[in-house]
This record gives structure tokens, sequence and C-alpha cells, in this order.
């Protein structure tokens, strides 16, 4: 099916969702499901960093797939998870000849039915160390997956990090990874974050626009602390996250540029200069001069942020998340029911007493329309009748469904029919906000 399902978020304060849940969770559990996620030191970041500089160093000048650099790479992560209680596995695969591999840490524990992925390409490419591009993600999960073992974090979700060979030749190793799980496997994971290239030396802060909590969870976060974010759109499909997208499962992450120009609007938000955001990227001066540290710190904290609230079973999502489809559907006149259709996820239970249907139906004489909202199990609540009469054009309203007998998560569709001949139209959007 070829349909473009683009989601948006209200803009609402942003909050401190683990803050918010404290009081709403049970006593019992009110210790882990509210714990806050620490600030991540930067330092450790940047040490991470400093040895990934001299892996390269030491063999060659890169840590490129099929390269000494790049299973040195692997070697150095691996030992660092290995000692503080995860549980690795290196996935062999080949590409160009020669042979990569992908690192996988389970941190024991949580449910296994919903596992909460957050990864990293660790391969650079050959003409350079890869610092920025992707030393930076690769560092950062590393020290989130680090804390996680210091605080001896309990979540309900069990948590995942991969670190991921080849993506530098086409997202090899990410979709070697995916294209290996069993379709039971791909359907635990109930997210995957991404983060390539995230301390930019001339920042932008850029939130990919794909699963609305998983976006509306980094966009409070900075909102929170002032920072002003932006949709990335420096090549959607760019990266590891593509992989897992293909397959269904919700994705979202944080980039900070690469060699696309930072324009004057961009400097006013965020300083720095117009120029590259990354003028080393992909050169040999990626190299650990070529971080903004402020950056790294910020997004550091963000991931941490991110995994601890979203791997809480306990978590409401950010209050206001918005699914919505924007493709057009014309309605045939006088013909059967079309529909549009919005897939919900990370809403964990049933969907609330005052779920607001947003419905944008452009047509030449509404009194011919049928309108209905479908929940994913079928049951069917009538949002409009046909009314004959009314020959206003248009139908755009929010309807407030209860729809508390419905569980959120699934298939929801707007089903239109157009009941009467001569009139026609089509619906342009529907969207649903859960509160
Ligand atoms: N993945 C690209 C690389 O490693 C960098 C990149 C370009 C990117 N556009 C992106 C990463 C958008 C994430 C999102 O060369
Ligand atoms: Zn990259
Ligand atoms: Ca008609």
């Amino acid at each position: 099916m070829n349909l473009t399902v683009r989601k948006r978020v209200l803009t609402v304060a942003g909050v401190a969702l683990a803050g918010l849940l404290a009081g709403a969770v049970p006593a019992a559990t009110a210790e882990q499901a509210s714990a806050a996620a620490p600030d991540i030191p930067v330092a450790n970041v940047k040490q991470h960093l400093a040895d990934l500089q001299s892996i390269a160093t030491a063999n060659g000048g890169n840590r490129a797939h099929g390269r000494a650099g790049y299973k040195a790479s692997v070697d150095f992560v691996k030992a660092k998870l290995d000692a503080v209680g995860y549980t690795t596995t290196l996935q062999q695969f080949s590409s160009n000849g020669r042979t990569g591999y992908n690192l996988i840490a389970d941190w024991p524990g949580g449910d296994p039915d919903q596992i909460l992925m957050a990864g990293a390409h660790l391969d650079s490419v050959t003409s350079g160390p890869g610092i920025n591009d992707n030393g930076s993600g690769s560092a950062a999960i590393l020290e989130t997956a680090l804390a996680v073992a210091r605080a001896g974090h309990q979540p309900d979700k069990h948590l995942r990090f991969g670190w991921w060979g080849a993506e530098e030749l086409g997202l090899v190793g990410s979709r070697y990874y995916v294209g290996n799980l069993s379709s039971a496997e791909r359907q635990k994971i109930s997210g995957y974050l991404n983060f390539d290239m995230i301390g930019s030396p001339n920042p932008g802060y850029f939130v990919y626009d794909d699963d609305p909590v998983i976006e509306k969870t980094f966009k409070d976060y900075f909102a929170g602390r002032g920072i002003p974010t932006e949709i990335e759109t420096e090549g959607d499909g760019r990266s590891d996250h593509a992989s897992f997208k293909s397959a269904g499962i919700p994705v979202g992450g944080l980039f900070t540029g690469a060699s696309r120009t930072k324009t004057s609007a961009q400097v006013q938000k965020w300083g720095g200069t117009r120029t590259a955001f990354d003028r080393c990227y992909h050169s040999s001066c990626d190299t650990t001069s070529n971080i903004s540290d402020t950056a790294l710190d910020r997004n550091s904290d963000a991931i941490a942020h991110a995994v601890w609230t979203l791997s809480s079973g306990a978590t409401t999502p950010p209050p206001g998340t918005v699914f919505e489809n924007t493709t057009d559907v014309s309605i045939p006149d006088n013909g059967p029911a079309v529909t549009s259709s919005v897939t919900v996820s990370g809403i964990p239970g049933n969907a609330p007493a005052d779920l607001a249907v947003g419905v944008d139906i452009i047509h030449t004489w509404r009194g011919d329309l049928v309108v209905d909202l479908v929940a994913p199990d079928g049951s069917v609540y009538n949002l409009k009748p046909y009314s004959a009469p009314d020959s206003a054009d248009n139908v755009q309203a929010t309807y407030t469904v209860n729809a508390a007998a419905e569980t959120a998560a699934g298939t929801w569709k707007l089903r239109v029919q157009d009941r009467a001949a001569y009139d026609t139209g089509y619906i342009s959007s529907f969207r649903l906000t859960f509160p």
C-alpha cells in the first residue's frame, strides 16, 4: 500500500514527563518507573571519541568497513559493555568481499515482548576517522548504555543497543540485522532510536519526523530546555533507521547536520555560521576537533531521557500526540465507501474517552456524505450521518469520540461514503489527537 502518513505533534509547553508521571504510577513501582534519566557526563562521551580517534590513528586513519580500524572499534565498545553486565553478540556479515560486524548489546531484564532499541553506525568512511560521523552517535549510546548499568536501571521494557557496520556502504549492517529477524522478533521491537552525527561542529538540532510519540519525546525535551528544534530534512532514509522503518518498526532520532549549509535563519536560532553544519563531513578532518561539545552534551542527555522515558511501561505518551494522514483520498460520487488510515503505536492500553478526531473533507455538497470512524477491531463510530438537504461545502470538524472501549494501538480508519449523485470531493486529512 503506497500510503504516506505524515504525523505531526501539537506544540505544548515542554514538560518533564518523568516528573508528570511521578504521581500517577502505583506506589510499588514508583521508585523505578518515575526515576528520571541521569545527566550523561559529556566528558565520558568525549573520552570514547578520543579512544575511537586513537583506534583510527593506529589503523591507517580510518575505521571503515573491512579495515582493521573497524574491528578494533567493535572490540573497544564490546569490552566496555561486557564489563558492566551487558549480553553482547557479534553478528557477522559480508559486504564488498569483506567481513563486517554488527554489535548487539542486551541489558538483562524487562519485558521480552516489548523491546526498545537505540542504535548508531560504528563504521567511518575510508577517508577519515569518522568522529562526528559517527563516533558521536556511537559514543553517546555507549555512554547511555553504561549509565543504565551505573543506575542499575530496570525498565519495564527490554533495552537493546546496536552498533551497525557498513552503514557508509548503504545501510548494509542494519539491513542485515533487520532482515535476519523473524517477523515475531521484529514485532517485539516497539521502537528504534537512531543517532548518526549528533556533534556537528556548527550544529543544528534536528529531530526525525517519524513515530509521533518518539518525535514528541525528543521535542518536548529540547523545548523544556529552551533549545529550538527543526524537523530533519537532510536526506530522509539516509541512515540506519530506514532499515527498521521499512520493516514497520516505529523509529525516531536526532541529527546535527552534515554537508548542507546552515541558513541565516538557523544561525539566528542556533548561533554558529552560514557554512556547512559539518565542513569535515566524510573527510580526513572529521577528528576529535570536529565536534561541538555543546551539541554532543545536549544530544547525549536527550538520548538518555528518551531511553528512560520510552522504556517505561507506565509511560503515557506526551500529551497532545497527533497521528495524521494527509494523503488525499478521492470519494467516488454516489459510490462505495473509501478510507484514510492512521496507525497508532506507542500508546499503551485503551484509547481515551475524549479522543479528538480531526476531519478535513473537501466536498461540494456535504449532505451527501456519511462519515465514520472505524477502530482497529472494526467497531464503527458514526461522526456524521447522511443529511441530504445540507448543501454546504466541506466537512471540517473535530469530533470528540468516547473510544475508551477500544485498544489504542492499531490502524484506525476514517470511512467516508457519498450516497447521492452529482456533487463530489475528497478526504484531505484525517487525524487522531491523544489528550
Ligand atoms: N548517514 C549519512 C552518512 O553517514 C549522514 C546523513 C546525511 C544523515 N543525512 C542524514 C544521517 C540524515 C541522519 C539523518 O554519511
Ligand atoms: Zn553516518
Ligand atoms: Ca455526490
